[in-house]
């Protein structure tokens, strides 16, 4: 197998770092820097290790969840002993390395995904990569046309305009709203910047993931092709 493909699948990053980091002589075959990701290696007999450790080929694991509102998104260290998002996942599947891709308020319900494949919880939540993020929201006060053309070009949030969101309007107090930016309470600054407040929020879509038929709390193994 190649060495490349092999860290690949190891879930240490995408190709394009994996590369970099064989060029920036951090990985070490059988004691020895190894600079060429089309080296090919035998299981069986070679040590690969980086960062000082030896690397295990994993078997890659993705889930989604409808995250139900009231939970912090943390697999554990609770804060102040409030309820986390560990606490609703299936205890029948073995958490161990597995996160959340990006982070949910406690207050959203909707799409989470969660992977130990740690290139693609890279690839989602890199701010360069423009995933496709969709919300159902919930307004306080009805929107005007001009409100959703503000949406659609960008809005100024903590000295910076977002990027453009799509926005489909659903009725007068309630839309979808397309946005590729993640930053932390980014949809309810958003319609905060427009004077108004999101009072209910649900990611129906992260990437191709859709929340579908699928229930509050329930979770759901899914392909690295389901989601990208
Ligand atoms: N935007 C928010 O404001 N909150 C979320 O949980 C997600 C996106």
């Amino acid at each position: 197998m190649r060495l490349e493909k092999y860290l690949i699948s190891c879930g240490i990053a995408s190709g394009k770092v994996i590369k970099k980091i064989i060029k920036n002589s951090e990985i070490i075959v059988n004691g020895l820097i190894e600079n060429d990701p089309g080296r090919s290696i035998d299981l069986e007999i070679d040590l690969i290790q980086y960062k000082e450790k030896e690397l295990v080929e994993k078997e890659l694991k993705y889930y989604v969840l409808n995250k139900p509102a009231g939970y912090i998104t943390a697999m554990s260290n609770p804060v102040n002993n409030r309820p986390i998002i560990s606490d609703v996942l299936s205890k029948d599947i073995d958490w161990s390395g597995i996160s959340p891709v990006g982070r949910l308020d406690k207050d959203t319900e909707g799409v989470l995904i969660f992977t130990n494949d740690g290139a693609l919880n890279h690839e989602l939540t890199y701010p360069e990569k423009n995933i496709d993020k969709e919300y159902y929201v919930e307004l306080s006060k009805e929107i005007s046309d001009e409100d959703l053309a503000k949406l659609e070009t960008g809005v100024e949030i903590d000295n910076y305009i977002s990027k453009p969101g799509k926005v489909k309007k659903i009725t007068d107090k309630v839309i979808h709203l397309t946005i590729i930016e993640g930053r932390y309470h980014q949809v309810k600054k958003m319609l905060r910047a427009i004077g108004n407040r999101v009072v209910f929020l649900r990611r129906i879509r992260f990437a191709k993931i859709e929340l579908g038929d699928l229930k509050l709390g329930e979770i759901r193994e899914v392909h690295r092709n389901d989601i990208v």
